[in-house]
C-alpha cells in the first residue's frame, strides 16, 4: 500500500515517524478527508482550502502550496485501484525535541501524511437514518479548527456508542451545535435549520453543499442557534458530513423519527447532492 509521507508518495512500510513529532506528543496538527467517487475527488478544493485554513489559525506554515498538494493527493489516488473511499491527509508541526509547549522555530519542517481507504456510501443506513443520542458539548471553544486531537469528540461518540446509537448530537446548555464527526440541522415547517459558523462548530464542507441545494430547491435555510426543545419537535432531523452525505436521524434518545417519505426535504436533498457528486464525479457506483 502506497501512501504519503512527507511530500512523497512511499510504500506503507518504509513509514517512520519520530515519536517527538508534535503530532503524536500534543496532537498539534491539523486534517481533512475528502471522499472520491468514481477515483475523481469530491470538493477537492474546498477541502485542501479548509485544511490551509486550520493550519493558518494554528500558525502552522505549510511546507508546500496548494496545487503541490492537490497533486500529490492525485497521485496517491492514481496508485491505489479504490473507485470509492476517502483520502485521509494530516500535517503535524513536525518533530522538534527536546519536548516543550511553546511553538517551535519555523525552520522545524511540518509533517504530512496521507492514506486511501476504499469505503462503498452506506446507501442503507442513508436510506434509513442512524440513531443518535443528546450529549452535553464538552469540547474546546476553537471547534472551527479541523484539528486532530479529537479526544472530545471520540469520548463523545463513544457515549453516542454506549446507548447503541450511531452519533451524538451536541449541545452546550439547551443550544444544538453539530455532533461528534458531523454536522446537524433541523427541518420544521418547510425551513432547514441549522447552528451559524463560528467558533462552536466545524464549518462542513457537505454543509455548503446542501445549503447550495436546498438554495437550487428554494427551501428557506436560517443558520441560527436553536434549542435541544426545538430539535425534538422538529419534523426530520439529518447530520452532513463527508462520510454520512446528508444522512436522516430516524432517533434521538428516545424520541422515534418516522422513515422520511420521498417527496421529504431531506429526500430532495439527498438526491441534489447524489446528482451534484455525479456532475464532479461521474455516475455513482451504488
Ligand atoms: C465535528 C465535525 N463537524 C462537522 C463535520 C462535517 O464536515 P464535512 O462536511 O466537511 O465532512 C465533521 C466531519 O468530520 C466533524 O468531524
Amino acid at each position: 500500500m502506497k501512501v504519503i509521507w512527507g511530500n512523497e508518495i512511499v510504500d506503507r512500510n518504509k513509514v517512520t515517524i519520530d515519536f517527538e513529532d508534535r503530532g503524536y506528543q500534543f496532537g498539534d496538527g491539523v486534517y481533512e478527508v475528502i471522499s472520491f467517487y468514481n477515483r475523481t475527488y469530491f470538493c477537492m478544493e474546498e477541502h485542501i482550502d479548509r485544511f490551509f485554513s486550520s493550519a493558518k489559525k494554528i500558525e502552522m506554515r505549510m511546507p508546500l502550496s496548494k496545487s503541490e498538494l492537490k497533486e500529490l493527493i492525485t497521485d496517491l489516488l492514481n496508485e491505489s485501484e479504490a473507485t470509492d473511499g476517502y483520502i485521509y491527509i494530516q500535517m503535524t508541526r513536525g518533530n522538534a525535541s527536546p519536548r516543550d509547549h511553546s511553538y517551535p522555530s519555523q525552520d522545524v519542517v511540518p509533517l504530512l501524511t496521507g492514506s486511501i481507504a476504499a469505503a462503498e456510501r452506506d446507501t442503507d443506513k442513508l436510506k434509513k437514518g442512524i440513531k443518535t443520542t443528546l450529549e452535553e458539548d464538552i469540547r474546546w471553544l476553537r471547534c472551527d479548527i479541523k484539528m486532530i486531537s479529537l479526544l472530545g469528540n471520540i469520548m463523545l461518540k463513544h457515549e453516542a456508542h454506549k446507548k447503541n446509537a450511531d452519533e451524538a448530537i451536541l449541545h452546550r446548555g439547551n443550544i444544538v451545535t453539530e455532533c461528534s464527526s458531523s454536522n446537524v440541522a433541523m427541518v420544521k415547517d418547510g425551513a432547514i435549520y441549522t447552528h451559524p459558523d463560528g467558533n462552536l462548530i466545524l464549518p462542513g464542507i457537505t454543509k455548503i453543499v446542501w445549503k447550495a441545494c436546498a438554495e437550487q430547491l428554494n427551501i428557506p435555510v436560517y443558520e441560527r442557534p436553536f434549542t435541544t426543545e426545538e430539535l425534538l419537535e422538529a419534523d426530520e432531523v439529518f447530520c452532513s458530513s463527508t462520510t454520512k452525505e446528508v444522512m436522516p436521524v430516524n432517533q434521538i434518545d428516545d424520541k422515534v423519527f418516522e422513515l422520511p417519505e420521498s417527496g421529504s426535504l431531506i429526500r430532495l436533498l439527498q438526491s441534489c447532492y447524489e446528482k451534484k457528486v455525479v456532475e464532479q464525479c461521474g455516475d455513482l457506483t451504488n
